[in-house]
């Protein structure tokens, strides 16, 4: 039995404004479950007033990007430290919809999260292939080249999750086999333990990501190796968001 803590987070991505927010926190945060962690991640203006209303609840805070440099000319932007200083422990890094709306490469989500982990956020760093890489048998190959071009030296199971997003699996209903995730997510650790050790790749939470929902919930949670979800759609109904939570084994 692993000692992973499991960890359920919420990817808000582009919704909400600040009334539903706030109600969607306080929901969520009433109804948490002790055996996992809970993460929600709001749109980055929404994170002050979700930290606000989940003062003293177990419930952690997270953004969706960030910076790689600690300030400056970069007009739009905001670093990992404003995040930390705004309450977050978690930042999102590297996600297929920022990879491809804002042509994020590997190396740029690797300056990230060092930035992450210099401003002691925990980095949440995306992988996952398209249908055409797992049409052709490319899977694991891209899932190498996104970890070792997005992780850095300094790696531990305290500042990193991964998240395993099958780009093809996000919002579409759709989801791997149980056995292709336990593949995907078993390669993954021995990426992880051949790069940096074993220790750290037994520590390092990965999640699953793409159209988790409560009714797969329980089977995808429950595959080797899956240490929890990163939930799109789903984590936008704090009765769906809890129900997933209520589903780790
Ligand atoms: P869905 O749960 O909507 O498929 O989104 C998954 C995701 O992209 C989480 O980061």
């Amino acid at each position: 039995m692993s000692q992973r803590t499991p960890l359920i987070a919420g990817n808000w991505k582009m919704n909400g404004l600040v009334t539903d927010s706030i109600a969607l926190a306080r929901a969520i945060a009433d109804g948490a479950v002790a055996e996992c962690d809970l993460l929600v991640c709001p749109p980055a203006i929404l994170i002050p007033p979700v930290v606000d209303a989940l003062t003293n609840r177990t419930i952690a805070v997270g953004a969706q990007d960030c910076h790689f440099a600690e300030s400056g000319a970069h007009t739009g932007d905001i670093s990992a430290a404003m995040l930390r200083d705004a309450g977050c422990s978690h930042v999102i890094l590297g996600h297929s919809e920022r990879r491809a709306d804002h042509g994020e490469s590997d190396k740029l989500v690797c300056s990230k999260t060092v930035a992450a982990h210099a401003a002691q956020l925990v980095a949440i760093v995306c992988v996952g292939e398209t249908l055409e890489e797992r049409d052709s048998g490319k899977t694991l190959e891209r899932i190498d080249m996104q970890l070792d071009g997005s992780l850095p030296d300094g790696v531990t199971g305290e500042n990193t999750v991964i998240a395993y997003e099958p780009v093809w699996a996000i919002g579409t209903g759709r989801t791997p086999t149980p056995a292709d995730v336990a593949e995907v997510h078993g390669h993954i650790r021995e990426r992880v333990a051949t790069r940096f050790d074993t220790g750290i790749a037994e520590a390092v939470r990965i999640l699953y990501g793409g159209s988790m929902k409560p009714s797969n919930a329980a089977a995808l949670l429950k595959i080797d190796g899956v240490d929890g979800g990163l939930i799109g759609g789903a984590s936008l109904n704090a009765e769906d968001f809890l129900a997933i939570a209520a589903s780790c084994p």
